[in-house]
């Protein structure tokens, strides 16, 4: 087992946690579920540590077998593990609404809470943590400006870049990259900037503001800790703030010049809400997508047999790909909010209530997927992952994740048919609620 090293290496406030994907069912794993003894979890919450990514499939399985929804007070919320009930929260928006799913984990602090307030944030969340009939609304408009042409134009820029990273990983001349430094951490940035219409040169701005947007929401962190975060925060909405003022003064060939241009032909959309779409994109539309090409590099190159067939056989890297993310999604738990007096799996959820879906483990339950722990590419049913959500606010950018993660492997495949992961177990995470980010993949080759 490899060393946990908790609390080492983050600059953002997360700790780091060394681990695998390797988590096997404890005893006990299968067991009829018990409604009885919800919320009557013994002091080890059946060893769910709700910040930490190092390997938390083990306590996924105990929960599943255990109490599939558990009362956590720790962070105030019912965690629940079972694929179909998360589907099913997800499937019922009026019942679980997606209202707290941007919200502070952690109580934001008061110095925090004066920064944001006299730096004029009042971002809201997008999309995610909008509810209809806004939510329909708004989502319906940016959809039309998510169009394939967009995408398709978009396609050769993306396979250039991919190209030149790793050319120039492979002109190093030592036979060692780090995959996240090389070529995940940048890759997605620079489409999603190109996509909304911002100068590329900005790319460490967002990555310093996306780093603080995950830590101030999905964080732990002290009120003391909270500060820096806070003004890079209040920097990056007044960012988004300017993209639309440009949209507006110069028109151009982007989403944010699309959204505005709809508004102008009527589409009932202001520029705060153009501003707050910005604001999640400028997130949501890199962070996870760098977590997918890492994984995916992860999984893919530490097993030689696997690397292989997809060097011998291209064509299997979409199906790899949905397995990489049911096997080790980008985001392993989402929250929902409870609008009436609810029930889960027999479990009373009073209104208001919290509710952490854990799509980590949903995507490792035994009664949806054969032998769950298998990292297996040719799976038939890896599709039905839960890692892009489901329902309502089944994720926006889902193609736009893959088309990069194929052509990165494409790539990769082509140029490097040697590569391995050094030491694919002593990989470390992101401490997070909800992201689990590896934080380096270090990999070798040989001609
Ligand atoms: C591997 C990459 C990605 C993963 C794992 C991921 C995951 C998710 C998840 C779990 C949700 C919430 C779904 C729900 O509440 O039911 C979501 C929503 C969303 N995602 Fe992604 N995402 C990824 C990439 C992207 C990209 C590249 C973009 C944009 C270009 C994007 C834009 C969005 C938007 C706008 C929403 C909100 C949709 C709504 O509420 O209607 N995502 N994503």
């Amino acid at each position: 087992m490899s060393p946990e090293t908790q609390g080492t290496g983050c600059p953002f406030g997360f700790g780091t946690q060394a681990g695998a994907d390797t988590g096997t069912a404890p005893a006990g794993a299968g067991h009829a579920p018990s409604a009885a003894n919800a919320t009557t979890h013994n002091a080890t919450h059946h060893g769910y540590e709700p910040f930490q990514m190092k390997n938390p499939f083990p306590a996924y399985a105990a929960l599943r077998a255990e109490e599939p929804v558990m009362w956590d007070e720790r962070i105030g919320m019912f965690v629940v593990t079972r694929y179909d009930d998360i589907k099913a929260v997800f499937d019922d928006w009026e019942t679980f609404s997606s209202e707290n799913a941007q919200a502070p984990v952690r109580k934001r602090g008061p110095q925090a809470t004066q920064i944001m307030n006299e730096g004029g944030f009042t971002a809201y969340s997008g999309l995610s943590a909008r509810i209809p009939p806004e939510h329909t609304r708004i989502r319906g408009i940016v959809q039309k400006a998510f169009t394939p042409r967009r995408f398709k134009v978009l396609e050769p820029f993306i396979r250039q870049n991919v190209a030149d990273r790793l050319d120039a990983m492979i002109a190093k001349g030592t036979d060692h990259g780090e995959i996240v430094k090389d070529l995940a951490y940048e890759v997605p940035t620079i489409t999603i900037l190109t996509l909304i219409g911002e100068d590329i040169s900005r790319i460490d701005d967002y990555k310093r503001w996306s780093d603080s947007r995950a830590a101030m929401t999905w964080g732990d962190m002290t009120d003391e800790e909270q500060i820096p975060h806070a003004h890079n925060l209040v920097e990056y909405w007044q960012a988004c703030l300017a993209l639309v003022a440009k949209a507006h003064a110069e028109g151009g060939d982007n989403l944010v010049a699309d959204l505005v241009q709809a508004q102008k032909d009527g589409a009932e959309i202001s520029d705060h809400e153009i501003a707050s779409v910005c604001y999640s994109l400028l997130f949501a539309g890199h962070e996870t997508t760098t977590t997918l090409i890492s994984n995916a590099v992860r999984l893919l190159a530490a097993d030689a047999t696997i690397w292989a067939q997809l060097v011998e056989d291209p064509k299997k890297i979409p199906g790899a790909i949905d397995e990489v993310l049911r096997y080790s999604g980008s985001i392993v738990a989402w929250r929902r909010k409870a609008t009436k007096d609810a029930e889960i799996a027999g479990v009373k959820i009073p209104e208001g209530s919290g509710v952490l879906l854990v799509m980590g483990s949903a995507n490792r339950d035994e009664s949806k997927f054969e032998d769950p722990e298998l990292f297996d590419i040719a799976r038939p049913n890896a599709r039905e992952h839960l890692s892009f959500g489901f329902g309502i606010h089944y994720c926006l950018g889902n193609m736009l994740a893959k088309l990069q993660a194929k052509i990165a492997l494409e790539e990769m495949t082509a140029k490097l048919p040697h590569l391995t992961v050094d030491d694919p177990e002593s990989i470390e995470f992101r401490e997070n609620l909800s992201f689990r980010v590896p934080i380096a993949v270090p990999v070798s080759w040989t001609e």
